[in-house]
């Protein structure tokens, strides 16, 4: 029997595609197929902006006409869009053929509930409120040789004021460490390259007596060849002791991803971030300090309610001062349920996109200047796979930089170092030496 998992949203999504999939294989869906051929077809929803939200409704549309076609087909739509307050009565009514819904906290339940589906006619809805346990237990199918994530923790409870995350995920939980170093060893063992760790705020992971700068030190002391990625790490939970392991390891890749969301502090406080702009510079200047070579990566928002032109100057400048190597440029969406969506003072839309278009500017012309600099010297590729339309090698360098090549045979899970010869945008082009 044939599966399909369409994905919406960030990594922490895919790598839970990468369970659900562990758990449709244990259901007896041996093969992964394209959409029309599937038996099962599972969704796997984002709701972090409404745009993540439209296009999984607009695919869900679709379906139906599948669904017509070939009556035993299951149709299961989960993920955090579900688990939003009211949604999941309205995709009820509005897609009426779904088989199955669930919620981000029993994503582990999903083959009970193919169980249930197969043995009822009706359809079968299971949102809980909590969760009840993490799915530690379900072994991913892992998509994305020789990368791997591993979950650290689930859930956050920041609260930052437009974000809707605090309420689909629930608060923070650890998973143990032992799981976690165990998880580690395992995919090395299997000739993983590149581990990411993930979590909505991997700063302030704990177990026990284990802060995240420990578990961190704890995973790079791990022997295997690999890079070690993190991510994401939350500005307030800064801490020297991370940036102490940073420099300790050549394992960790030199290069943080701190999304600082506005240079505004009057916007920052509104966010509910809990640091300034003089704040976040202040890590960005003793990272750099401490490891020269480190770059930054953030995400910001442009269009938060009451922003004004002098606000978003500040986030251009900060863009500037920090020296951002990229960033994920975001058009603020209002969440319901959120503080920020209840504010007043909200942005027209087209002022959003004409900030997003500038913001996008200055980011891409930093981003273009690093490239450059790399131009006749040498990076090191850990190579993902092959580009069929440029008929090249690619794979990303410590700092997550994109490098093509050619090769006769296939390097693909290895190590490779290329002498630069171009670069154009983020990529980098280069020679196998
Ligand atoms: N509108 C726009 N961007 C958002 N993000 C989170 N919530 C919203 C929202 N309501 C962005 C933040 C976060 C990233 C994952 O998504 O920049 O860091
Ligand atoms: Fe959302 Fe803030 Fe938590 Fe990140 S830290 S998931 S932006 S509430």
């Amino acid at each position: 029997m044939k599966y399909h998992i369409v994905t919406y949203g960030c990594q922490m999504n895919l790598h839970e595609s990468e369970k659900i999939a562990g758990i449709l294989r244990e259901k007896g869906y041996d093969e992964e197929s394209s959409l029309e051929e599937a038996d099962i077809v599972v969704f796997n929803t984002c709701c972090i902006r409404e745009n993540a939200e439209n296009h999984a409704f607009g695919n869900l549309g679709a379906l139906k006409k599948l669904k017509r076609a070939k009556k035993s087909l299951i149709i299961a739509v989960g993920g955090c869009m579900v688990q939003e307050a009211g949604k999941a009565q309205l995709i009820r009514e509005k897609f009426p053929f779904v088989d199955i819904l669930f919620g981000t906290h029993n994503l582990y339940e999903l083959g009970e509930l193919i169980d249930r589906k197969k043995s009822q006619k009706k359809a079968v809805l299971s949102v809980p409120e909590e969760r009840k346990e993490t799915e530690d237990g379900i072994v991913a199918v892992r998509t994305s040789y020789p990368n791997a994530w591993v979950n650290i923790a689930y859930g956050c409870n920041n609260f930052c004021s437009y974000c809707i995350v605090p309420y689909v995920r629930g608060r923070e939980r650890s998973r143990k460490k032992e799981l976690i170093l165990e998880e580690v060893r395992d995919l090395i063992l299997k000739g993983y390259k590149e581990i990411t760790l993930l979590g909505q705020n991997v700063n302030s992971y704990r177990d026990g007596e284990t802060a995240f700068p420990e578990l961190l030190d704890e995973v790079a002391s791990l022997e295997g060849e690999f890079r070690l990625r993190f991510m994401t790490s939350h500005p307030k939970d800064f801490s020297e002791e991370l940036v102490a392991v940073m420099k300790k390891h050549k394992k960790i890749c030199r290069v943080l991803h701190l999304p600082a969301q506005s240079g505004s502090n009057r916007i920052l406080s509104l966010m509910n971030r809990r640091y300034t702009r003089e704040k976040y510079l202040e890590h960005v200047r003793y990272l750099k300090q401490e490891i020269p070579d480190a770059e930054l990566t953030t995400d910001l928002i442009v269009g938060f309610p009451t922003e004004t032109d002098e606000d978003f100057e500040a986030t251009l400048s900060l863009v500037r001062e920090a020296d951002f190597a990229s960033a994920f440029t975001f058009i603020y969406s209002p969440r319901s349920g959120t503080k920020a969506a209840e504010m007043e003072g909200q942005i027209p839309e087209e002022t959003g996109k004409a900030r997003i278009v500038k913001l996008i500017d200055l980011v891409n012309s930093q981003t273009r200047e690093k490239s450059k600099k790399y131009i006749g010297k040498t990076a090191e590729i850990l190579c993902e796979g092959y580009d069929e339309k440029k008929k090249l090698y690619l794979g990303r360098d410590s700092y997550g930089r994109m490098g093509y090549f050619e090769s006769e045979q296939s390097p693909v899970g290895e190590f490779v170092t290329l002498k630069i010869v171009r670069a154009s945008g983020i990529s980098l082009y280069g020679e196998r030496i």
